[in-house]
């Protein structure tokens, strides 16, 4: 891939939001190793390379299985704290001012973790992250979606002392074969709630989960959507509605989502007028943090400046920030291309 310094830096320094970061996607290795010395809990790993080396995928079951494994050294409020500080001290440096993380009580509550040790302690790092960077960040609660509706209920029900700190429930896990449909009672009481919805919809799965996230779980933004692109009308409805695509293209690299970056449909989307963002889904198992993410983009050659300042004043757009909070990001951003000068 051909190196674009300018453009590295024009995109580095883009003030941005990132809208879809799992958070226990974040663990790095080193931390792995870290929290499972302080529990006293062992990894079938011997060294923070040994682990690394076994994060090959050929698709988004291969990573969950080692994802879901990962997160078992997480086991107090101290440990979701430091995870979460780890990630907003990378998103500071990356010019992340803004950012809406996704969390998994199912796969902590399933292991004898209790939710309010989850959440009290992300709460704590994202206080933290607002007090030391500035940056300022709202959780989104993800249920799992290979289990079932009575356990996403149990989990909303679990959620329900912290619903002032929540912003919005997800969807995530094993796609193929839950199609979002299997979630709309639930999504609806999340709605009754005063909680956004987002679903993670057209990663692996068909563009028809796409059409059930929009009208059956009355999504306010889509995560990946990348197989929308398969469906003319669908993607006529997703740009008439201003719909915002939370895209992961090293995610989608490593998933084996798209054979290679050139082939993305990121471009594609921007150019079918969609409202496009780029993110890092789980920078610590996929190589790369946001800034990677816009600097692989960039190394492809098809996207222009114009094109990144478009995909970061999206991530602005698309967030769940008042109106008013957009508005000055947008200025700031504004101010930034206009200071970076002609491409
Ligand atoms: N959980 C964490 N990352 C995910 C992804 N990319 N797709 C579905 N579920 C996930
Ligand atoms: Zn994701």
């Amino acid at each position: 891939m051909a190196s674009h310094p300018d453009l590295d830096r024009f995109v580095a320094g883009l003030p941005k939001a990132e809208l879809h970061v799992h958070i226990e996607g974040t663990l790095e290795p080193e931390q792995m190793f870290e929290l499972a010395q302080r529990n006293g809990i062992g990894i079938p790993f011997d060294s923070v390379e040994a682990l690394r080396a076994a994060y090959s995928f050929s698709r988004l079951q291969d990573f969950l299985d080692i994802y879901y494994r990962g997160a078992d050294v997480l086991r107090t409020q101290a440990d979701f704290r430091d995870l979460a500080a780890a990630y907003f001290d990378r998103a500071a440096a990356d010019n992340v001012i803004h950012a809406e993380i996704f969390f998994d009580p199912q796969t902590h509550t399933d292991r004898g973790i209790a939710f309010d040790e989850v959440i009290s302690g992300l709460l704590a790092g994202m206080a933290d992250a607002e007090a030391k960077h500035g940056l300022t960040s709202k959780l989104i609660l993800c249920f799992l979606r290979h289990l079932d509706e009575d356990a996403a209920f149990a989990t909303l029900k679990a959620a329900e002392p912290w619903l002032g700190s929540i912003a919005a429930v997800g969807l995530d896990s094993s796609e193929v074969g839950h199609p979002p449909e299997k979630f709309a009672r639930v999504f609806a009481a999340a709605r009754e709630l005063g909680l956004k919805r987002v679903a993670h919809a057209g990663e692996e799965g068909p563009p028809d989960y796409v059409w059930q996230a929009l009208d059956e779980l009355g999504v306010d933004r889509l995560d990946h959507g990348n197989r929308s692109l398969e469906d003319p009308a669908l993607v006529t409805r997703l740009a008439r509605e201003a719909m915002t695509l939370t895209v992961c293209p090293l995610s989608n690299l490593k998933l084996c989502v798209v054979g290679s970056l050139d082939a993305h449909p990121i471009e594609a989307m921007l150019r079918h007028g969609l409202r496009a963002t780029v993110n890092s889904d789980d920078p610590a198992y996929f190589g790369g943090y946001v800034n990677d993410n816009y600097r692989a983009l960039a190394a492809t050659g098809g996207l222009r400046r114009a094109d990144f300042a478009t995909l970061a004043r999206n991530s602005f757009h698309g967030s769940f920030l008042s109106d008013a909070e957009v508005t000055r990001h947008l200025a700031a951003l504004d101010a930034y291309v206009e200071g970076a000068g002609a491409a």
